[in-house]
């Protein structure tokens, strides 16, 4: 079905089950091409990468496939009206043109996230509580009633973007964010983002055919990300049936259960066989790690131990490590730079031929103390913070180097 501006002066689309349509899923800065990945798995056509976000085709199958398994999506958006617009009152007249009757129920909530750049609008507030009034006012006109605004829990939530003059107005299927799987029962004071953690992984590599250790696991993000790839279970498993696009008019629930059905099937079908180990040395934080990993219902899968860093002693053979080290700006270390050196020392020490290890941080000057130099680095915003996300090699000369000389230093 296509909507038709009144004025046809500007495209909409709104395309039934089985017809294609275009959806941008948005990421974080760094994991647009581990997305295309995962889009083009859920069968999206045409993917193209963009800044912080991916677009592609597909139909509403798609859009539930993407929503219920891309790990690295933040949000699924359906874009619906593109129109040009030089003032407030030209984006108001262009909203308030749009059948908004026909996307959403007058006895439903809404809200606008918006997104602005250039010089004609330049606050994204305003420029969003102008389309809510075009919006709003439409309805009164037209029945005398209008739906309500839910800054938190809308039944609809509609994205508004405008670059210099052009507006794109686009339906956010997902709903509530991406990165809330619903399986943090608790969290620690520095927790990562499960997007950035599943991407973390991603960028890594790792093919589930080694051990995985996090030795700063906190409450164990990371570990239950690596649990899920491992055992194939998809991103939104423990989400519940709470997404926008289950209020759309076109939401077929027998597509949407048989996408489900599918994605579940294939739930411990690889044949992973290694450990995966988490370490942290605050007690409180691996209590919350332990109630995040039963709840997922994978404590049987991850080892949790309690202590420093350096007195671990890691599973045998290759293992895959990532981590997310205190940066020095939620956790506060009173000597950082010795703990990165000391954590450089571990690795070499504990690691030989075949570990990798990968760790994110923001604070470069305690990076340089590391004394192990990276081979790759991989620029990642961690909420606001500037991140690297660095590769380090390990072999058993620096192995066989590292232990010989902590023993003369004993
Ligand atoms: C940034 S947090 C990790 C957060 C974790 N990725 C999550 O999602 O909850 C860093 C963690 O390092 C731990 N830590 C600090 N010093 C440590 C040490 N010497 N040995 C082990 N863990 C340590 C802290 O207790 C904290 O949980």
């Amino acid at each position: 079905m296509i909507i038709k501006k009144e004025n046809g002066k500007s495209e909409a689309m709104r395309p039934a089950s089985g017809r294609r349509f275009k959806m941008i899923a948005k990421t974080m800065a760094g994991l647009e091409e581990i997305l295309a990945e995962e889009v083009r798995g859920c069968g999206g056509d045409n993917v193209e990468v963009l800044k912080r976000a991916v677009s592609f085709e597909g139909d509403m199958r798609v859009l539930y496939r993407a929503n219920y398994t891309c790990r690295t999506a933040l949000s699924i958006l359906r874009p619906f009206a593109e129109f040009e617009a030089n003032d407030e009152q030209e984006l108001y007249n262009q909203v308030n043109r749009i059948a908004w009757e026909k996307l959403m129920s007058i006895d439903s909530t809404f809200m606008i996230d918006s997104t602005t750049s250039g010089e004609i609008f330049t606050h994204s507030y305003y420029a969003a509580l102008k389309t809510k009034d075009a919006i709003v006012d439409r309805f009164r006109k037209k029945f005398g009633r209008r739906p309500s605004i839910d800054t938190e829990h809308a039944d609809y939530k509609f994205n508004l973007h405008i670059a210099d003059n052009h507006v794109t107005l686009l339906q956010n299927s997902s709903g509530d964010s991406l990165h809330k799987r619903g399986y943090r029962q608790a969290v620690g004071i520095a927790p990562i983002n499960e997007v950035l953690a599943a991407g973390m992984i991603k960028l890594a590599g790792w093919k589930c055919d080694c051990n995985f250790f996090d030795p700063m696991c906190g409450s164990g993000t990371i570990l239950i990300e690596a649990a899920m790839l491992a055992n194939n279970i998809p991103a939104q498993y423990y989400r519940g049936d709470n997404y926008s696009f289950m209020n759309w008019s076109e939401f077929n629930l027998g597509d949407w259960k048989m996408v489900k059905t599918e994605e579940n099937r294939k739930i411990g079908q690889g044949d992973f066989d290694f450990e995966i180990w988490g370490n942290d040395i605050d007690e409180g934080v691996l209590r919350q790690a332990e109630q995040n990993l039963e709840y997922a219902k994978l404590h049987k899968d991850v080892m949790l131990f309690h202590g420093s860093f350096e007195d671990q002693n890691p599973p045998e053979g290759r293992c895959m490590i990532i981590t997310n080290p205190p940066y020095g700006e939620r956790i506060k270390i009173e000597d950082l730079n010795g703990m990165y050196s000391r954590l450089g020392d571990t690795f070499k020490r504990l690691y030989g031929e075949g570990c990798e290890v990968w760790l994110i941080t923001s604070d470069f000057e305690a990076m340089k103390h590391i004394g192990l130099r990276p081979s790759r680095k991989i620029p990642l915003m961690n909420g606001p913070l500037d991140c690297r996300f660095m590769k380090f090699e390990l072999y058993d000369g620096s192995r066989k180097a590292s232990k010989q000389k902590a023993q003369d230093e004993q």
